[in-house]
């Protein structure tokens, strides 16, 4: 077909021409950029020195336990149900006696100040402004009034390590609930340190040391080196000072003889609400629920310690079906869009945590890059709750969510020697299930749960 031709017109074209007024704050413009945690990575990448972000980045031995978890979350499929008014929404829900305005909070991280100077209180400053929890490490690298000082107003949760030293243990967390710190994290999956292959490899020592490679490395990474040098020293509220790896520190503090009868002692300490963290067997879970604490949190610590262990979020259906409605389950774990927190939901959490979703964007753009985590969790997850047709937490149910499986187990019968299958064929669920599942979601006759 012949088009018509004529010269373009001096005023269409002005017409065509929007330019955005130029941004001239860097980190603003940085990450405007990011539109998914991917992006942030990418940035918080190019901006640190490699020991640091392999720190955060990376996990235990062959990092199967990350990489599953991850897979776990990219094999979801979602059920959803047409036609329904999504024009009003409600992000929040209630976790451990408070309401969070979004269905995640800040996981604890170690040596945070390491991944980028603002560290702890930016993470602190941000979830108080987004009205969701921020939870300290017990190797943190601010102490916990400065995380209150960051967040006066908001939740603060504090996660124990117990150490070898358990006065020292229980003055950081007598001081913890000093300050306000309303729930009390126990972190129950290190009896030894996950063996961080890429901190062994890159040499990565507390504090960093200046190598050729370090140097070389730090050339096009100003800002963090400038800022690392010009703020205060690392120090971490659980031990004035240290000179070795990571691994060879946490040796050290971890206590490998903690036992349920000691968690029993801690949980009768605090005077706020106790969750047991790194929950990864259905017994455990049990277990833990039994003795009387407020929550579990299911977890394999991101991947960085045991590796090629239990999928938190496969587990989950599971461990909520044994420990009935009215147990908080806060799932963590691969998280790395709103979608895998909308599916965890969906699947039995009643709240979930982030971990390297934070960092990424503390080690993309500080405080500013914090904030942008979160706006882009809440708007993923807002949207896939609109797309399925939800407009609040409490109608998310299993039906909206099949967990497709790409590696199945070898059935043990006892007695029986078990025969190798080929298992690494992806194992869907069935079209029937499928089917029981969207006629659920279409007549929303299966109401999540009651509220706790
Ligand atoms: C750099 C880094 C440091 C961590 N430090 C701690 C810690 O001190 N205490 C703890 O209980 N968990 C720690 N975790 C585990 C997180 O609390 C959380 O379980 C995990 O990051 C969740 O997985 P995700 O990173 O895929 O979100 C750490 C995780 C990372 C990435």
């Amino acid at each position: 077909m012949k088009l018509e031709r004529h010269l373009p017109r001096p005023r269409e074209l002005a017409q065509l021409m929007h330019f955005k007024r130029f941004e001239t704050d860097g980190r603003a413009r940085r990450l405007a950029k990011a539109h998914t945690i991917a992006d942030l990575r990418a940035i918080a990448k190019r901006r640190t020195p490699k020991g640091a972000f392999d720190y955060a980045d990376g996990a235990a031995e062959a990092e199967l336990s990350l990489a599953r978890a991850r897979q776990a979350f990219r094999d979801i499929e979602f059920h959803p149900a047409i036609l329904r008014d999504v024009s009003a929404m409600d992000t929040s829900v209630e976790i451990f006696g408070e309401r969070s305005a979004l269905p995640f909070g800040i996981a604890p991280t170690g040596f945070t100040r390491m991944m980028q100077s603002e560290g702890e209180r930016a993470g602190a400053c941000a979830a108080g402004a987004a009205g969701i929890p921020f939870s300290l490490s017990t190797v943190g690298t601010t102490s916990p009034e400065g995380v209150h000082e960051a967040n006066p107003h908001g939740r603060n949760w504090f996660q124990l390590y117990m150490q070898k030293d358990r006065d020292k243990s229980m003055s950081l967390v007598q001081r913890a609930a000093d300050s306000g710190f309303d729930t009390l994290l126990v972190t129950v999956d290190v009896p030894v340190a996950g063996a961080r292959l890429r901190d062994n490899r890159n040499g990565f020592t507390i504090p960093p040391q200046l190598t050729p490679s370090t140097v070389l490395n730090a050339i096009p990474r100003p800002e963090w080196w400038i800022n690392f040098l010009t703020t205060e020293p690392l120090t971490f509220a659980s031990l004035s000072e240290w000179d070795g790896t990571i691994g060879e520190l946490l040796n050290e503090l971890f206590d490998p003889t903690i036992t349920f009868e000691d968690l029993a002692w801690i949980r009768d300490q605090w005077p706020g609400k106790v969750a047991v963290k790194g929950i990864q067997t259905i017994a455990d879970a049990r277990k833990v629920a039994d003795m009387g604490v407020d929550g579990i949190v299911l977890s394999n610590h991101g991947g960085r310690q045991l590796d090629r262990a239990p999928i938190p979020f496969h587990l989950l259906p599971a461990v909520r079906a044994e420990l009935g409605d009215d147990f908080e389950i806060v799932l963590d774990t691969g998280i790395m869009s709103g979608a895998d927190i909308v599916a965890s939901l969906a699947m039995g959490a009643n709240f979930t945590l982030i971990g390297r979703a934070y960092l990424y964007g503390l080690m993309a753009g500080g405080r500013e890059g914090v904030d942008r985590t979160i706006e882009i969790l809440t708007s993923e997850t807002v949207r896939t709750m609109k797309l399925l047709g939800v407009s609040s937490i409490d109608e998310l149910n299993p039906a909206h969510v099949t967990q497709l499986q790409r590696l199945t187990s070898i059935a043990r019968e006892p007695g029986q020697v078990s025969q190798p299958q080929n298992t690494v064929k992806t194992n869907t669920v069935t079209q029937k299930r499928a089917a029981a599942a969207s006629a659920a979601v279409s007549s929303h006759a299966n109401p999540r749960r009651p509220k706790p």
